[in-house]
């Protein structure tokens, strides 16, 4: 549901939840375009709920209207909860970065938005979004995180290749709070748009519509020495087969797909300046995702995140360096992200061992070890754990904390 988007003069107003962000940002483009305005506010006192996709699609369009010159000024939410997620997530700062600094990254289960301009960028906050999802959703499969690591990789190198975007791109990944096997991710930018570079290959798609209809297509590309044309239509594969969600916004059209009403391409009143990519992808059914990566008929399995990051060249054994894992060691809350990620990986691996390095780390809290090894330990029995899992470099009062935290968490003999 949609609160109302009012303007008076320079000052854009949301009342109730902010909703779809076509309207507001119909509000923001009358009042410079038409009304001449350089200096707008954005007063969201008294709206009262936001999400990622509409955020990330307006950040994009106010830091393009910035870099051009207007002047935007964020009355945050008088609602401590909201003005506290449009902090945490960067919104804030996106919006009005002279008012606002940036979120510190705390590496749990949410991930603020990120803003990247070039390939390092990108490939900076793909590994990180990466690395969180390994630590939030439980009992992932290899081929699955592989196919989610693989769509996000393309979505957001698109940007870069062909959005001509002023600002480069944002992105933003969540988990869902109602099913926890459920990540959404959304990638905008405020550059040329879909159904003008599509038309550079195929002039004959002249509404927005048809551009969108094609481009989820395998094999459709602007050119083809530059892609293959795989990327959007991969990822579709994967978010529709998976029952998940996807969404194009771009230029003067949406497509959209989802489980109940399938795919629907229509035109839109207000347009999208640039491109807003939506994806939800569900893990629940293991290895579905697996067979969704298919191109010219044939299984596509791409190199993944484990072997990049984790596997050791010419190793048998996978090093998970505990310092770079976690930004602290001395909460449950930080602690628990670590189980997921060592029991995913132990459940992904062959026969690798994986090392525990605890290089750097000094020390640690016993709730923390309680909550990733002691816990780890039972959940995946003496056995398979001494079999898998190493420590190495360990100092020797961190050794005793985990050793204590292993105990008392076998003698209590439950695990939530
Ligand atoms: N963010 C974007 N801005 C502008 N145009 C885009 C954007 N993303 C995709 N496109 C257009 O959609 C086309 C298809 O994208 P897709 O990722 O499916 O294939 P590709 O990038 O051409 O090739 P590949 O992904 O296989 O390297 C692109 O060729 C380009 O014309
Ligand atoms: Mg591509």
């Amino acid at each position: 549901m949609n609160g109302p988007v009012t303007r008076t003069d320079n000052r854009i107003e949301v009342v109730g939840p902010l909703g779809d962000f076509h309207r507001f940002l119909s509000q923001v483009h009358t009042a410079i375009e038409k009304k001449g305005y350089e200096e707008i506010i954005l007063d969201l006192r008294q709206c009262t709920s936001a999400f990622q996709n509409s955020m990330l699609s307006l950040c994009a369009q106010v830091m393009a209207y910035r870099k051009g010159g207007i002047d935007f000024s964020l009355i945050p939410p008088d609602e401590k909860r909201l003005s506290n997620l449009f902090q945490n997530t960067g919104w804030a700062h996106y919006l009005d970065p002279g008012q606002f600094d940036p979120p510190a990254f705390r590496g749990h289960a949410r991930i603020p938005a990120t803003q990247y301009e070039s390939p390092k960028e990108q490939q900076l906050a793909v590994n990180a979004i990466v690395k969180v999802i390994l630590g939030a959703i439980p009992d992932l499969q290899r081929s699955d995180f592989a196919a989610f690591e693989w769509s996000v990789n393309e979505i957001t190198d698109n940007v870069l290749v062909h959005a001509y975007s002023p600002i480069g791109g944002l992105v933003q990944v969540s988990t869902d709070r109602k099913s926890e096997k459920q990540v959404a991710f959304v990638v905008a930018d405020a550059g040329v748009g879909i159904p003008k570079t599509l038309r550079e290959g195929h002039p004959e798609l002249t509404s927005d519509a048809s551009a969108l209809d094609r481009v989820i297509r395998e094999g459709v590309t602007r050119d083809k020495k530059i892609g293959q044309g795989n990327g959007l239509f991969g990822s579709y594969e994967i978010c529709s087969q998976c029952n998940g969600y996807f969404a194009i916004h771009s230029g003067h059209a949406r497509l959209e797909f989802d489980a109940r009403r399938g795919l629907s391409v229509s035109d839109e009143r207000t347009p999208y300046n640039g491109t807003l990519v939506i994806a939800t992808i569900d893990f629940s059914q293991p290895k579905l995702l697996e067979n969704a990566l298919r191109f010219e008929g044939r299984k596509y399995t791409p190199v993944d995140f484990i072997e990049t990051e984790y596997e050791e060249y010419n190793g048998d054994h996978i090093r998970f360096m505990l310092s770079k894992e976690s930004a602290s060691f001395g909460s449950r809350v930080a602690g628990r992200p670590i189980r997921t990620k060592l029991f995913n990986l132990l459940r992904m691996g062959g026969n690798e061992r994986i090392y525990i390095d605890c290089s750097d780390v000094a020390l640690m809290s016993s709730s923390f070890a309680d909550e990733a090894f002691g816990k780890l330990f039972l959940e995946a029995g003496p056995v398979s754990f001494m079999q898998k899992f190493e420590f190495v470099n360990v100092a020797g009062t961190v050794r005793q904390l985990i050793d204590k935290a292993i105990a008392q968490r076998m003698s209590a003999g439950v695990v939530d």
